[in-house]
């Protein structure tokens, strides 16, 4: 039986007594070794850990199972996030399962549809702003302080870090120590100092013997850390990321330099060209902002990057069903169409 975020690392988060043992169950995700693309960039050892796997089908679930929890022992009684459309699709998922009210600003027209019908379908509240992320997220911050009784459960939430940390112990935990280096995508920026927060801890805790350089990629059309400043209208085929302004810049930026690694920035055709290898080379579905972790470390090889004696862990952050119109990017041969006569299909598969 699944135990939970909460209940599987209960001494490393803030629980008290009064907490509820929330879960849907979240966490303990698959990390996974690489079949051809660790040979194909030359790496050491390449691992994907999948956090499509989650309940809602992204890493969000395990920020949220504390946020959600603390703000039910707090009182209360409605949740509330701007997202680009896991966050709103997992606070929506633990709000439905604890009885409280979820209600998710969402920038117009820039959420992939899979993310929509999680919302719709746990009976959110729904409100699009016709803006961006940033507006959204910016919008939120001012009615929750305007509300009293909204939790806001984004990362600005230090409950969501905290819980987002875990990925980071499960991974210690898999490998009998810290990897060399963690590829991850980063938007708002709370998962890469949500992991770089848990590998310090394990390292002081002496559960590791190092911590891993963080390699954190951005998309090109929005990098505002890689640029140094805001990006007003951030544009990518990688929606989740489309960000311009990151909550938690300034903790991306200390991952950066107190692990010695980078953040980094991935084109568009970077990113769906690892969007595409993952499932082709590796089976792995996931969504193009997933997929920019893995982009980032192709790149790197390419550039020269010596790997070989490295292992790598590349986080890929949500599954590839919650954007599946983005998938028909990945078609070579239009799907086919025969009668129903075992013979004619025979001579549809040998055209
Ligand atoms: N990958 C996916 C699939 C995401 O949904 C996000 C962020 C990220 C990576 C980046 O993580 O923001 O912690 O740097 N999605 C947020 C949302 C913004 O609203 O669902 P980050």
């Amino acid at each position: 039986m699944s135990e939970g975020v909460l209940k599987r690392y209960a001494s490393r988060l803030p629980l008290t007594a009064a907490t509820p043992a929330l879960t849907i169950g979240e966490g303990s995700t698959p990390l996974v070794r690489s079949r051809s693309l660790e040979r194909e960039f030359g790496v050491g050892a390449l691992y994907f850990k999948l956090e499509g796997c989650n309940p809602t089908g992204s890493f969000k679930d395990r920020g949220m199972v504390v946020a959600v929890a603390k703000a039910m022992e707090e009182g209360m009684t409605r949740l509330l996030c701007a997202s680009t459309g896991n966050t709103s699709a997992s606070a929506s998922a633990f709000g439905a399962a604890s009885g409280l009210e979820t209600v998710v600003l969402i920038p117009e027209g820039s959420v992939a549809p899979g993310k929509m019908s999680q919302a719709v379908a746990y009976g959110a509240r729904i409100v699009t702003i016709q803006g961006n992320f940033d507006d959204a997220l910016r919008i939120a911050r001012e009615l929750a302080a305007y509300e009293e009784r909204f939790a806001l459960v984004n990362s600005v939430n230090p409950n969501r870090l905290e819980g987002q940390k875990t990925a980071a112990f499960e991974i210690v935990d898999d490998l009998g120590d810290a990897p060399d280096y963690l590829f991850i995508p980063v938007g708002n920026a709370g998962n890469i100092t949500a992991y770089w927060r848990g590998f310090v801890e394990y390292h002081q805790a002496g559960l590791a013997t190092r911590r891993p350089r963080m390699m954190g990629m951005e998309a090109a059309g929005a990098a505002p850390i890689v640029e140094g400043a805001p990006v007003l209208k951030p544009e990518t085929v990688a929606s989740a990321i489309r960000i311009g302004n990151p909550a938690n810049w300034a903790g991306a930026v200390a991952a950066r330099d107190e692990s010695g690694g980078t953040v980094d920035a991935v084109t568009d055709s970077e990113i769906l060209e690892a969007y595409g290898l993952l499932p082709s080379m590796e089976g792995i579905f996931c969504e193009p902002a997933s997929a920019a972790g893995v982009a980032g470390l192709i790149k790197q090889a390419r550039a020269g990057a010596d790997f070989s004696s490295a292992t790598v862990v590349c986080i890929i952050t949500g599954t590839g069903l919650k954007d599946t119109p983005m998938a028909e990017q990945l078609m070579t041969r239009p799907p086919e169409t025969a009668p129903p006569d075992m013979r004619e299909v025979a001579r549809v598969i040998a055209g």
